[in-house]
């Protein structure tokens, strides 16, 4: 079954100078403490691939909490340790993380002296795995450094391009693996390979997808939107008609299809404005949902988005048609729209230039948002102060109208603005006092 095949002068060629020489500290120390150590998983999956993976996942024969404790020390590191699942996460003091997990032997109730217990208990963790192609390790102990260990066909099923699960009851047991499947063989331009599709398609019948809790669910979407183009899986998943148990509210028709395609374009574009924290995943979220009419509560049942995120979507949801509208309007005034996209978050101008129909729209929302980045006002509270006036609620708004005039062209000057908002305060209190 092993692959006896040596992937030393692949990790050469393919990882960066630091990583290299991280598995070989590694390796150093493994040997030093006499722990049997591998690289598994997805490390190894897109190595064979030549795909970048900086995910340094490693299973130890033995105690792996305590070769994670050994880990840090020497590299100077701290360890966060869950001991409930004999696994800890090495933090590297530039952040970098290394999952360290134990394979177990207690699986095996073999009698005391038995031969290949070693071997065996790393075959047993990567037997428990989703699919062959992620169910490789690399060993990294000096004797075999390098040794790639494919038990179950991982490599033929790289070069094959198939997804295959390793036991008939994988999707049972674990169905995030549906997902996961649909994911992985869409990201590669891989296939499921029939029988692991039968198998998927029998639990997603027996609606096996219900089972799982919404926090779950949730990280499995997030991970299949933010996948650099989610449109593949996003149609897999309706032929497979798994959105129903994902999220019912979801709408995958020609034109969803169309505005998901063109997204990462658009993202490219809003985030060339100068809005760079964009969190890809939840415009993909809010295109497929904003047909549908759902409420972010009907939303969040399945979803379980926490604050930040429900915000995010309910803004989008709630504003973009009145925008799109606006941007069409001829002679709207840049601070009328600017209102809007003020309170909006940077996702939902990448839905909005999505959903604008027409050229000359696109222009004016472009034109308000370079505006916006570019015409921050000069002055603020502490100025009006030193005019005189008393900090009161008619500081914020006087600065709001001050931002929109000067939007709208018509404050050139830190001098005007000063004007402006004197003249501003004094109107209201007059208006106000009598
Ligand atoms: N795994 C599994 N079943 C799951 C999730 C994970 O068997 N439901 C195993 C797989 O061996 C996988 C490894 O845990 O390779 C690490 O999981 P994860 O980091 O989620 O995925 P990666 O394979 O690293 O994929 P990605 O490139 O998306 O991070």
């Amino acid at each position: 079954a092993n692959g006896d095949q040596n992937v030393t002068s692949l990790m050469i060629k393919n990882l960066p100078d630091r990583l290299r020489q991280l598995l070989g500290q590694i390796s150093y120390l493994a040997d030093q403490k006499g722990y049997s150590v591998f690289i598994v998983g997805g490390f190894v999956r897109d190595l064979l691939l030549g795909v970048e993976n900086l995910d340094f996942d490693l299973v130890v024969e033995g105690d792996g909490i305590a070769f994670a404790k050994d880990l840090a020390e020497f590299l100077c590191g701290r360890v966060r340790v869950h001991d409930k699942f004999g696994t800890a996460i090495v933090i590297l003091s530039d952040e970098f993380k290394i999952d360290v997990a134990t394979a177990r032997t207690e699986y095996y109730e073999y009698p005391a002296a038995l031969p290949k217990v070693e071997i065996s208990s790393l075959k047993q963790d990567l037997y428990r795995r989703d699919f062959t192609i992620n169910a490789m390790a690399i060993a990294l102990s000096q004797k075999n450094f390098g040794e790639l260990i494919d038990f179950f066909g991982g490599k033929r099923d790289l070069e094959e391009k198939v997804v295959r699960v390793l036991y008939n009851l994988s999707f049972v047991e674990d169905p995030t693996r549906i997902l996961r499947a649909v994911r992985f063989e869409q990201r590669y331009g891989f296939t499921i390979e029939p029988q692991t599709l039968a198998l998927a398609k029998g639990a997603i019948k027996a609606q096996i997808l219900n089972k799982l809790s919404a926090d779950r669910v949730r990280e499995e979407l997030k991970h299949i939107l933010e996948e650099t183009s989610p449109l593949g899986a996003v149609i897999r998943m309706k032929e497979l008609g798994i959105w129903q148990f994902v999220l019912p509210q979801a709408m995958v028709d020609e034109e969803i299809i169309s505005l998901i395609e063109r997204a990462p374009k658009e993202t490219t574009h809003i985030k060339e404005l100068g809005f760079l924290d964009i969190k890809v995943w939840l415009i993909h979220l809010a295109l497929l949902v904003h047909k549908s009419g759902a409420t972010i509560e009907e939303i969040d049942t399945h979803l379980r988005l926490n604050k930040e995120e429900q915000l995010i979507l309910k803004n989008i949801l709630a504003c973009w048609e009145v925008i799109v509208r606006l941007c069409a309007v001829p002679g709207a005034k840049v601070s009328e729209i600017a209102r809007y996209l003020n309170e909006m978050p940077a996702e939902g101008y990448v839905f909005l230039l999505l959903k604008l129909g027409d050229q000359r729209s696109v222009n004016y929302l472009v034109k308000c948002l370079k505006r916006m980045k570019r015409n921050k006002l000069l002055i603020t509270g502490d100025d009006i102060k030193r005019l005189g006036h008393q900090p009161g609620p008619l500081f914020k708004e006087a600065l709001q109208a001050a931002w929109e005039a000067k939007l709208d062209g018509l404050l050139k000057s830190r001098e005007e603005e000063l004007g402006f908002v004197d003249r501003y305060i004094k109107e209201r209190e007059g208006s106000i006092n009598h």
